[in-house]
């Protein structure tokens, strides 16, 4: 089994929610440049973008912990987020623009809701002491697929250039992937 993501079996009914987040609240704004990132940047040629997550309207919230299995309920009561990334044009080469490497500041595994998103691929990585970062693995997700990822490990997004990518996203700060994928395989 690998260690980073895995795709559920699971699908959640999020329509009609609101996904505007210029009203809401800030959970986190993620940094462009980590370690991982400036590992990467070393061997191949990118433009960086960011990425930020804001709480999901109490709607929504409630919606998706009702759909949630009670026992993951009962691990940890997750925030409800929505990320979002705005990537600009490329340049005249086509260089790809990436959310770098980059280890989630606020949580340790998520489970992400697919919509809104345009087939960005993701991709983790392994760090050894000393700055070297290898790839280890990657998906792209589609629309309505639902993917429990392990934040605590570095990943990236190779974004599609101009195209807003946007979805709910399923907070866990305390329980490990290994913990979730267990309670949700049950
Ligand atoms: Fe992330």
């Amino acid at each position: 089994m690998n260690e980073f993501f895995k795709k559920l079996n699971i699908k959640f009914d999020i329509e009609n929610l609101s996904m505007t987040t210029e009203d809401k609240k800030l959970v986190d704004q993620y940094v462009t440049w980590q370690k991982y990132g400036a590992s990467l940047a070393k061997k191949q040629k990118f433009i960086p973008t960011h990425a930020t997550g804001h709480y999901a309207d109490d709607e929504a919230k409630n919606k998706i912990l009702k759909q949630l299995p009670k026992a993951v309920l009962d691990l940890e009561m997750p925030i409800i987020g929505i990320l979002e990334l705005s990537p600009k044009e490329s340049d005249q080469n086509g260089t790809p623009i990436v959310f770098p490497p980059h280890i989630d500041p606020d949580r340790i595994t998520c489970i992400n809701i697919y919509e809104n998103i345009n087939g960005e691929e993701t991709s983790f990585y392994e760090y050894e002491k000393g700055g070297k970062i290898n790839k280890v693995g990657s998906f792209t997700a589609q629309n309505g697929d639902v993917y429990l990822l392990n934040v605590s490990k570095p990943h990236s997004v190779q974004m599609i250039p101009n195209k807003k990518r946007k979805f709910f996203s399923v907070y866990f700060k305390e329980t490990p992937f290994e913990k979730l994928l267990e309670c949700l395989n049950k």
